[in-house]
């Protein structure tokens, strides 16, 4: 071989190493990035599946956060509610109390003065029967045929029958106006004078029920299922008057004959009453209005519309609740939430009692935080 054949032989050898090496590089560059490929996919999907995971607990906490928003909002326009209708019940009282201010005395002096012309009357009747026994013994006949006359023209007969049937209503329709006015006085919280005391609440119960059994014993079966109560610091005078806005609503309700059923039991810090009847039970679209002054939907003479007003406001003015719970055709039950001691301080907020909630629950509807004077 000659030396050009062997240099050239040489380049070659060269040329095929260099061709293998780069054909192992390329391959090897192939490989790599193949690996890269797959990688670069792991992470993608690993990418995406975080960013769902992600997005999904993301819209699980704005849901979350979302409800509470309108549990929030719920509790705020619940509240707002109940700020207007105490609101609206106080101005309503403060305005029941001016009018039964100004009624108090007129009604007082024709009370009074209707009581002294009945005496007038049946005094004056008395003298007419001595003068008609007289009359027979009058011997001029013109005389008595006079007397005859004017007593035939006055119709006197009849008077006498008609004036005492008059004076009776009338005594009937101020003594009528009289109990209005003294239920307004009760709807204003200021008027109540009673000393706070210490005072046995199935005591005070049972003598009112003692008053009412006339009117309600016809109608309802009372049961009593009463649990152990501490002495509650109260005004059990007023407090009288509550339980028999409550039982003479619950008779009244009842058609035929039903069941009045009167629960109390301590829960701690208040006790609960509740006065539950099989009547017929409060429309839905009432409830929202029966502590309104009155509101009634008893016929004209029946009912006033003030006994839930008046029981609302005494409730109320002990830093109690008051709520109903009313199915139509069903019964109605009404509970009353009170506290067992009275603060000692007397900032008068604003009572938080609520008018016409259908879940009473303790936990959830007390204790109010209104705070009252101590007498
Ligand atoms: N237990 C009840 N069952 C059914 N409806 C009731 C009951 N208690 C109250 N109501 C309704 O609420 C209204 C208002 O009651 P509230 O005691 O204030 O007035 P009233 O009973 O109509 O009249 P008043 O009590 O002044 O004689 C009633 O007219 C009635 O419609
Ligand atoms: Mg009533």
């Amino acid at each position: 071989m000659t030396p050009m054949e062997l240099l050239l032989m040489a380049v070659m050898a060269a040329l095929a190493v260099s061709l293998v090496v780069a054909a192992l590089r390329a391959r090897r560059l192939a490989q790599a990035s193949a690996a890269a490929a797959a990688r670069a996919a792991t992470l993608e999907r690993e990418l995406d599946a975080r960013t769902r995971r992600l997005e999904e607990s993301a819209a699980r906490a704005l849901e979350r956060r979302n409800e509470e928003l309108a549990s929030a909002n719920r509790e705020l326009q619940r509240t707002q509610d109940q700020l207007l209708q105490s609101e609206k019940l106080a101005s309503i009282g403060q305005l029941a109390a001016g009018v039964a201010h100004e009624i108090n005395n007129p009604i007082g002096f024709v009370q009074s003065n209707v009581a002294t012309l009945d005496r007038y009357v049946a005094d004056i009747f008395a003298l007419i029967a001595a003068y008609e026994q007289a009359e027979t013994s009058i011997a001029d006949p013109a005389l008595r045929a006079n007397v005859e006359a004017a007593r035939k023209a006055a119709d006197l007969d009849f008077v006498k029958d008609d004036v005492r049937a008059l004076v009776a209503q009338s005594r009937d329709g101020i003594a009528r106006v009289a109990k209005i006015v003294s239920d307004l006085k009760g709807y204003s919280r200021s008027a109540s004078d009673e000393r706070w005391q210490p005072a046995d609440i199935h005591a005070a119960i049972d003598s009112t029920l003692n008053i009412v059994y006339n009117e309600i014993k016809y109608k309802a079966e009372v049961r009593k299922e009463y649990g152990t109560l501490p002495l509650i610091e109260c005004r059990p005078a007023q407090l009288s008057q509550v339980f028999m806005n409550l039982l003479m609503n619950a008779a009244q309700a009842i058609r035929g004959q039903g069941t009045i059923t009167i629960r109390t039991r301590d829960a701690g810090a208040h006790v609960v009453l509740e006065f539950a009847d099989t009547g017929e039970g409060i429309e839905p679209a009432n409830l929202a209005r029966i502590f309104e002054p009155f509101f009634t939907t008893k016929p004209v003479g029946k009912g006033t519309g003030l006994g839930l007003s008046v029981a609302y406001g005494i409730v109320s003015d002990h830093g109690g609740e008051i709520a109903v719970d009313s199915t139509r055709g069903e019964g109605t039950v009404f509970r009353v939430f009170l506290p067992v001691a009275q603060p000692e301080v007397s900032p008068s907020a604003p009572s938080t009692c609520a008018s016409a909630n259908s879940d009473g629950t303790p936990g959830e509807r007390f204790p109010a935080t209104s705070r009252h004077p101590m007498a």
